[in-house]
């Protein structure tokens, strides 16, 4: 199949644009680097031998974004394009909306123009505020705490709008708990500009030794350790859910939301033990109190996916943390 990819230079569409390719796929890989580098693509065509058509596009440019889709003959649209900051998205919220919901719009604007109806979404666990119990199911309600929160609700719901007035559109809303670790090559990974908001970059950085100590937001909530517990799951598992999600789409319509997570949780005390052990070496951490927004307890529960794919994610936070290192001990620097 041929495949448009956006976001395909980040940290998910570049590990999922590696298997598109290793499944045999052909793959246009459309991304303006706001917040990636090309880089990324050139080793996920060292690694496979295979070749990418890239397309420096932003998706707010719609002419662009139209003209690719009038060129070429896409049977679907894996979209990852998005700003994620949390913290940012509080400062620039029009920045945030523009970008992820005007964005989103203009793409399916084309891919409706040029007769292309299959779609995968990039949504997160993030749409169920701090309102579900856990483990969090689909029907969960959704409350988002921060705008970049509030552009994922919108555009699952513009999406599930767009699915109930065209029966010819198959959509699939994944939404992603905690994505960690990298390919297990060590070539590609994530790349975080500045400092990382999220624990498993920040964890390997201290690793490396560029950063002092991990501060750990809260020892005082109801866990086992007082410490915020999240479901950590596998890049290369979430870039596998990606592959069955794409299946199910070319055999059915409507709208789909699935969770991917492992429907386990994982404490910040843990996952900085278990990296301490992948890196060999103690990992220097200070009890803060807790971030504004979060929640003590976040894990899936992934058994939708499970039934509706065939998919579940097979990686543990050992492996995780592995992968993670080498990837971090072999590019300090990113790329
Ligand atoms: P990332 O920042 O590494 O990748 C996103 C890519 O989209 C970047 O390469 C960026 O340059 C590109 N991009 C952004 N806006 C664009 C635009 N207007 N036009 C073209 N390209 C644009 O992030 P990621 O971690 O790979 O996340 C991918 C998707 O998954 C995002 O939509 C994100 O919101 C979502 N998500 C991520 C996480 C996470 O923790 N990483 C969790 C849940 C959901
Ligand atoms: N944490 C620390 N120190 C840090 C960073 C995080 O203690 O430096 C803690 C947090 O308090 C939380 C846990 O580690 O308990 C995980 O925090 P992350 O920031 O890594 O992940 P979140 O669950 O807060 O949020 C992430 C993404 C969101 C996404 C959500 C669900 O940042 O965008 O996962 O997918 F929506």
């Amino acid at each position: 199949m041929k495949i448009l990819v956006t976001g395909a230079a980040g940290y998910i569409g570049s590990h999922t644009t590696l298997l598109l390719l290793e499944a045999g796929h052909d793959v246009v890989a459309l991304d303006n680097l706001a917040n990636s580098k090309y880089e990324s693509l050139r080793r996920v065509q060292e690694i496979t031998q295979k070749s990418i058509s890239f397309r420096q596009i932003d998706l707010l440019d719609d002419f662009s974004l139209d003209e690719i889709f009038a060129r070429e003959n896409f049977d679907a649209v894996l979209h990852f394009a998005g700003l994620k900051a949390v913290g940012e998205s509080f400062v620039e919220p029009l920045r945030y909306y523009q970008n992820n919901v005007a964005g989103t719009l203009n793409l399916v604007q084309s891919m409706a123009k040029h007769g292309v109806y299959k779609l995968v979404f990039s949504s997160s666990a993030t749409v169920y505020g701090a309102s579900g119990t856990v483990p969090l199911v689909e029907n969960s309600p959704m409350a988002a705490v921060n705008p970049y929160g509030r552009t994922k609700i919108q555009v699952e719901e513009i999406l599930g709008d767009l699915s109930a007035a065209d029966p010819r559109w198959s959509i699939a809303l994944l939404r992603y708990f905690n994505p960690a670790g990298a390919h297990p090559s060590g070539l590609i990974g994530e790349d975080p500009e500045g400092a990382p908001n999220n624990l498993v970059p920040f964890v390997a950085q201290v690793a490396v030794g560029q950063r002092p100590r991990v501060v750990v937001f809260g020892a005082d909530y109801e866990t086992d350790d007082g410490t915020g517990v999240r479901d950590y799951i596998h890049v290369m598992d979430l870039a596998e859910g990606h592959i069955a999600a794409l299946g199910h789409l070319m055999t059915s319509t409507g709208a789909y939301r699935w969770n991917l997570g492992t429907g386990r949780g994982a404490s910040v005390l843990e996952v900085i033990d278990e990296f301490s052990k992948a890196a060999g070496k103690t990992i220097v951490y200070e009890i803060a109190p807790r971030r504004q927004g979060d929640v003590a307890v976040s894990y899936a529960d992934p058994s939708a996916a499970r039934a509706d794919l065939g998919w579940s994610a097979e990686r543990d936070l050992k492996q995780m943390c592995q992968d993670h290192w080498r990837w971090q001990r072999t590019n300090p620097q990113g790329y």
